[in-house]
């Protein structure tokens, strides 16, 4: 089994330390990502705010933004020197401002400069450096474009690729448009791992359940979750694994933290599709409680919902049909 087999993406303001830390409670095997942290904020910020984490969090890579060799090569060494399993470089993010700094899915036109970056790093670092991209950018729908840019970039080094199977659009189109209506072209990432299957390929964009889990599993190395893995967390879970388990290890978690909304925020999804998942929603946004601070909050929504009165919401009432499913 790879290591990438599940992943969960990085995604800008949603997977922060805390959220990584309630996602771990849920799946012990998950390989996780930060957000996007960029080679400027490393460099002139504050780096124990960008890449502090805790122990628990493992496996997991921190995600760097940037195209300037030695400046990557440098926060890279950061990232080893803080514990990261894995450096993962971005070579998929579209919108205008990244542009303008050179990087993310642009990135992908420069096939030669992606691999001086991972050339860079690769000499300061004992741990693996992968790449995130897309299938291609604009209006660009030639395989050969793809498989040029994973080829050069191999030969660099990289042996592990992220492929959200959309290309992106650099002009015209917001960042949440752009995982939106570009085409799913899962068939270009099965034929990547075809033609490189000495690679490891993960296959990233649009997946939502298990079945679609699995029918990407049998054509590539891994699946990275991001919308889903967020919104619907549980469909990460671990085998035998209870949201009562992962709700108790939460309040004990808030415990230490300065807000409970740094941890509540995460956790609204935790029920998502179950009877009672707006009663969770709703406690767990409660200002007047959030601004109490008290992890108990946690536990009293857990019990509520878990065996509170069986009060189902209307819109969750079974339809007739889902009885008369029978064999
Ligand atoms: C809120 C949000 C923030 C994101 N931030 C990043 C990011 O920092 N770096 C990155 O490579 N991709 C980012 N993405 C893209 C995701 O990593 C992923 O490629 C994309 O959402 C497609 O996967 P999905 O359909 O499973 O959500 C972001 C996506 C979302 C929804």
């Amino acid at each position: 089994m790879t290591a990438h087999r599940l992943c969960v993406a990085p995604m800008m303001d949603w997977t922060d330390r805390h959220c990584r830390f309630y996602l771990r409670q849920i799946s012990a095997r998950a390989f996780l990502y930060t957000e996007m942290i960029t080679t400027g904020a490393l460099l002139h910020g504050d780096v124990e705010r960008h890449l502090a984490f805790s122990r628990e969090e493992h496996p997991v890579a921190a995600q760097l933004g940037g195209s300037e060799p030695q400046d990557l090569a440098h926060c890279a060494r950061l990232v080893q020197e803080y514990g990261y399993d894995e450096v993962n470089l971005n070579c998929g993010c579209p919108s205008e401002r990244v542009q303008k700094g050179a990087f993310g899915a642009c990135l992908m036109a420069e096939p030669e400069l992606v691999a001086d970056c991972v050339r860079a790093m690769k000499e300061r670092l004992s741990i693996p450096v992968t790449v995130k991209h897309r299938t291609g950018i604009d209006r660009g729908e030639a395989y050969d474009f793809l498989a040029r840019f994973v080829d050069t970039v191999a030969r660099a080094g990289c042996s592990t690729f992220i492929v959200h199977a959309r290309n992106a659009v650099l002009k015209g189109l917001s960042p949440k448009e752009n995982r939106e209506i570009p085409p799913l072209k899962y068939e270009y990432v099965h034929r990547l791992k075809r033609d490189f299957p000495q690679l490891e390929i993960v296959s990233n964009g649009g997946i939502t359940s298990r079945p679609q889990i699995d029918a990407q599993l049998a054509q590539v190395d891994g699946v990275m979750l991001g919308r889903a893995a967020y919104h619907d967390s549980w469909i990460l879970a671990d085998p035998g694994k209870s949201r009562a388990q992962v709700v108790q290890a939460m309040a004990e978690y808030a415990a230490h933290l300065p807000s409970l909304r740094y941890v509540a925020r995460h956790m609204l999804g935790l029920y998502h599709g179950h009877p009672r998942a707006r009663l969770w929603r709703r406690m767990l946004s409660d200002p007047a409680r959030l601004s109490q601070n008290d992890p108990r909050l946690l536990l009293e929504a857990l019990d509520a919902v878990e065996s509170g009165p069986k009060e189902i919401p209307h819109e969750r009432r079974p339809q007739a049909q889902e009885f008369q499913a029978g064999p």
